[in-house]
This record gives structure tokens, C-alpha cells and sequence, in this order.
């Protein structure tokens, strides 16, 4: 048996989405009954509750597990929260996980410098030093985050971007890219002690992506490089919360410190899957940009 966990968040409900497509049957934790109800009607899907933060919730999950795609959030305690899940999931016999991580694809980047890459990283450390077999898969920037809605998104109203990082270059993956990977690479052996990077197929400019946008909406969007203290500004008038806009400014400053990114399709193409290039995002969620 399969268990994903984060299984409503937006990697993990495109990864669900994606097994289902398949017909391959998984165990998925849920945590919040509301935002499980997404998943009613989808075959094969077995929907378990519990929280990777207590063991002892953990139990019906684990029960016949033989690997586990492992996935929190950035924005809650994730280094706690992973860590204590490998523990129960070794406690419970559990003898693989893959983790979902992440990483930049920055020349020189050093992963220390931003906490989201930080975290990651320890966390990596401590599941190969657990005796568990391991995989990791680690995506780049989402392509999803440029929509309206998402923290660093496009503001529809406005028909602009703004973002304080400068002429810097990334190179955006699409989550449908990396479900397709995640679902392949638990379907199959011989992934352990592995770790798979994975970016889109392209480095862009802010002002490079905003113009596919307006291209793909056939409307005008533009870049606006605003200044990071005008950037907190707009996040605190819309009420974000302090340690998120913390993470997120780190990120910014890591962002715009460099101006290139490396594109790694090796992963892509292992698994067999096209690389989706930002254009086809952008046509695809055309309206969704539009707002
Ligand atoms: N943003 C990027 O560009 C990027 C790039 C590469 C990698 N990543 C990494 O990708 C991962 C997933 O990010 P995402 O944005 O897809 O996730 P997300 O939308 O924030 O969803 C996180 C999921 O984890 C669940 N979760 C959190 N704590 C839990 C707990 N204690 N018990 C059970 N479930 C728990 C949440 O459940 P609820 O629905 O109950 O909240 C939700 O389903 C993160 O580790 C992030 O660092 C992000």
C-alpha cells in the first residue's frame, strides 16, 4: 500500500488527482475532514485521518504501508512536524519514504541562506540517517505561484506582478510535471538513496514570464521590480502573517541576490515525462490569470 500524505494541499491533491487518472489505488492522511471532501467520489482513493504531529493518530494510516510520499507545509513547523513522522513511520515498520522536498536552482545558491531550502535540507539529513530507505524529489519553483491567489502571484485586478527580485532568472516547474514523477517514481523500484531535481524547461525573467502571460491572455500584464519594504507593506495591508511574510522576504532577498538559474530536466526525462514550458501553463489556466 501507497500512503501520501498533505494529500489536500496543492502538490498533494495534484499528485491524488494523478494516481486516480492512473487507477492506482493509495492511502492518503487527511487532517481536516472539510478539505478532505475534495477527494469523495474519487475510486481507489482511501481516505485516512490523522496528524503527522501525533504518532498516536497515526496508526491506521501506517497499517500495511510500504512506502510513503511524505508532504507538510512550509508554512507550519515543518522540520518538527517531518521529523516526528519519520520516527512514528519507523516505529511502525514502515520501511520507505520518498520526501517530497525542494530546492533552488540558482548558480551558487547556497542552500543555507533561505529557510525554506534550510529546512529542507535537516530534514533530508535526518530521514537518511533514520535507516529507512529514502528517496527525495525535489522541485523547483512551482509554476502555480504566478497565479492570482497564490502568495507571489499575479494581482488580477491590476494586471501586474509585483515582486521585489530584479531581473533575476527562475526556472518554474509545473506541479502536473511533478505529479506525473511523484506517481511514476512510487510506482516503480529502485529509486532508494536517490534524489531526483527537477526544475521547468526554462530560466525566465519576472518581465519574460509576465510577457507569456500577457501573450497566452491576450491581455497586457507587466512586472513591477517594487522594493522589498513595499512588498512587506502590501502583504501586511492584506493581513498575511507576520513569520509568513518573514519566509517570504528571505526568500526575495535570496531571489534577487543572483540572476540566473540552472534548468535540470534530467528527472523529466528518466520518468518519461514532457517538461511543460510556461507558455502552455500560462494558456492553460488563461482565464484563472485573468482573474
Ligand atoms: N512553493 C514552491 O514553489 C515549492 C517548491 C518546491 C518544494 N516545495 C515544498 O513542497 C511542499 C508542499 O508544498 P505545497 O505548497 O504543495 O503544500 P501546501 O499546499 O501548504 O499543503 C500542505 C499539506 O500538508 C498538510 N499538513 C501540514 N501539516 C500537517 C500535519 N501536522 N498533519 C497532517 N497533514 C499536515 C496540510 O493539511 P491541511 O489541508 O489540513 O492544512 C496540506 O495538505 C513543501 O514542503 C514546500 O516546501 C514548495
Amino acid at each position: 500500500m501507497i500512503l501520501v500524505t498533505g494529500a489536500t494541499g496543492l502538490s498533494g491533491s495534484a499528485i491524488l488527482r494523478e494516481f486516480t487518472r492512473q487507477g492506482v489505488p493509495l492511502r492518503a492522511l487527511f487532517r481536516n475532514p472539510h478539505r478532505a471532501r475534495q477527494f469523495e467520489g474519487f475510486g481507489g482513493v482511501e481516505l485516512v485521518e490523522g496528524d503527522m504531529l501525533r504518532p498516536e493518530s497515526l496508526t491506521a494510516a501506517f497499517r500495511g504501508v510500504e512506502r510513503v510520499l511524505m508532504i507538510s507545509s512550509a508554512r507550519e513547523r515543518m522540520v518538527e512536524t517531518q521529523c516526528v513522522f519519520i520516527d512514528a513511520a519507523r516505529v511502525a515498520g514502515v520501511p520507505y519514504i520518498v520526501k517530497y522536498s525542494g530546492k533552488e536552482s540558482g548558480v551558487g545558491f547556497d542552500p543555507d541562506s533561505f529557510r525554506g531550502t534550510r529546512e529542507h535540507v535537516q530534514i533530508e539529513r535526518y530521514l537518511e540517517a533514520s535507516g529507512l530507505a529514502w528517496t527525495h524529489l525535489r522541485p523547483s519553483q512551482f509554476m502555480q505561484l504566478y497565479l492570482p491567489g497564490a502568495l507571489t502571484g499575479v494581482d488580477a485586478r491590476r494586471r501586474e506582478l509585483r515582486l521585489p527580485i530584479g531581473d533575476s532568472r527562475l526556472a518554474p516547474v509545473d506541479i502536473e510535471d511533478i505529479a506525473k514523477v511523484a506517481v511514476a517514481l512510487m510506482r516503480s523500484n529502485g529509486h532508494e538513496g536517490k534524489a531526483y531535481d527537477m526544475t521547468g524547461p526554462e530560466a525566465l525573467s519576472m518581465k519574460e514570464a509576465v510577457e507569456q502571460i500577457s501573450e497566452a491572455t491576450g491581455t497586457a500584464f507587466r512586472y513591477v521590480d517594487v522594493p522589498p519594504e513595499g512588498k512587506v507593506r502590501e502583504f501586511e495591508d492584506s493581513g498575511m502573517p507576520g513569520p509568513v511574510i518573514q519566509i517570504l522576504n528571505e526568500l526575495f532577498a535570496e531571489r534577487s541576490r543572483r540572476t540566473e538559474s540552472h534548468v535540470r530536466l534530467e528527472t523529466h526525462r528518466a520518468f518519461d515525462v514532457e517538461p511543460t514550458r510556461f507558455i502552455d501553463f500560462a494558456r492553460r489556466n488563461a482565464k484563472a490569470f485573468l482573474g
